[in-house]
């Protein structure tokens, strides 16, 4: 369903219609917002067994079952011409698709025609090229679409991404760098902003939304007289991800610099999941007991008291790393079976071990108007203590969810995309 609210506009970039979806054209016959260019084209095709084959002219082959085309056919019987979602139920058909034919068109298209059964009429649907290539699942297909994020040690100081302030201010292609930066090394460093309180915010306005957290919006880190968070002392805080006491924590952590001429208060920062590929090789029982054993942690003050549970180290299905939590000031108590305490513990201090390990560590004194975002389920961050004393630090910081951040990629590649058949 398509939600008419909408809390926030990338307006400096892309406008209202475009987010809001029904005032924009939509183009080709896939009811997509944007056109699947291609420069291959396909050159045969044939049917075996319900499947339907296609050759390109690339020389790389395709094949589609007939339930997933009938699935996805565009046309607007099978989709909604303006929500563009799917109305056409699979499960409703009482027998499985069956392809009858399947033609390249003049035009490139693909058209396949489906069999009536028993009471329900045929269908013939057409398949733009470069959609059906966009989606080819073959294995050749899957691979290239695959992201691997780019594990780091300290041999990242040499090669941080950086992204200049103006750049990223009035481009696509900046705020495009900055956000394949996050993707990839799980850190990217932003130069050259005014340093200004508040800045952070029109920061923040290019790639998406704020999360709100019981640290409110966007906030200060700063020595303060009663603390309520080790982060507004002076205190060193060690390699940590925030709001891991949070059952999603927040992806993305933005930490801009207002000043920084206090004695100390250098930033310090660690690849997790290359901490956790190197367990997993070095010292598996480790890395599979911290995937496997549940840790809590908790934050709580006048106001809020959050708690989450959920193993350290968080695995898709396929066994890849998704997240890694860990905050030891926010560690709560192991409420786990008696024989797995020591055991687990001592996983912990291997994990622990390795995060002290110079060879992990990215050191950085930010100056004032820079800003590092983190991706917060991979790129531990923290810093040295400092003398108050001595000058004034004054951080401001916010957090963010990634699906906004790459939901702005996709309209940022969407314009990219020349429109073929308005
Ligand atoms: C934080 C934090 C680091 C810093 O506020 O979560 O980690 O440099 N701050 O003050
Ligand atoms: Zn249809
Ligand atoms: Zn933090």
């Amino acid at each position: 369903m398509r939600r008419r609210l909408i809390l926030w506009q990338p307006v400096a970039i892309f406008g209202r219609d475009t987010m809001d979806g029904t005032a924009q054209a939509v183009v080709g016959t896939m009811l997509d917002h944007a056109p699947y260019p291609t420069p291959h084209r396909i050159s045969s095709t044939h049917i075996t067994d319900n499947l339907v084959h296609l050759a390109w002219s690339d020389g790389r082959n395709s094949r589609f079952h007939a339930m997933w085309l009938r699935d996805n056919c565009p046309c607007p019987i099978c989709r909604h011409p303006h929500a563009l979602e799917r109305r056409f139920l699979l499960i409703d058909q009482p027998e499985p698709p069956h392809v009858v034919a399947a033609t390249v068109e003049n035009s490139g298209d693909l058209t396949v025609t489906f069999a009536a059964v028993n009471d329900s009429a045929g269908h013939v649907s057409v398949f733009d090229a470069g959609w059906l290539r966009h989606h080819c699942y073959q294995d050749w297909a899957r691979a290239e679409r695959a992201h691997e994020p780019k594990l780091w040690g300290a041999w990242l100081e040499e090669e941080l991404p950086i992204i200049e302030y103006q750049r990223f201010t009035h481009s696509d292609e900046g705020v495009l760098d900055w956000i394949n930066g996050l993707l990839d090394y799980g850190i990217v460093l932003l130069t050259g902003a005014p340093a200004k309180a508040g800045q952070i915010q029109h920061i923040a306005d290019r790639v998406g939304p704020i999360r709100y957290t019981n640290f409110g919006s966007i906030f200060d880190v700063i020595s303060k007289p009663n603390p309520n968070a080790s982060a507004d002392t002076p205190m060193g805080l060690e390699l940590h991800h925030d709001l891991p006491n949070w059952r999603y924590p927040p992806d993305i952590q933005l930490l801009f610099c207002v000043a920084n001429d206090a004695a100390g208060g250098g930033s310090v920062y660690a690849d997790s999941f290359k901490i956790a590929a190197d367990l997993r090789v070095e010292e598996p029982e480790v890395f599979e007991r911290l995937s496997r054993q549940i840790f809590e942690f908790r934050f709580h003050d006048e106001n809020c008291d959050h708690h989450a549970r959920a193993p350290m180290i968080e695995l898709a299905p396929d066994g890849r790393v998704t997240r890694v939590r860990f905050n030891n000031w926010l560690r709560a108590p192991f409420d786990i079976p008696e024989n797995e305490v020591e055991p687990t513990y001592d996983s912990l201090r291997r994990f622990w071990l390795r995060l002290r390990d110079p060879r992990y560590q990215l050191r950085r004194k930010l100056d004032p108007g820079e800003m590092i975002a983190v991706a917060n389920a991979r790129v531990m961050h923290g810093r040295d203590p400092f003398d108050p004393s001595t000058g004034h630090r004054h951080m401001q910081g916010c957090l963010m969810d990634m699906d906004w951040v790459l939901s702005t990629r996709r309209l940022i590649e969407r314009r990219k995309r020349p429109r073929l058949h308005v």
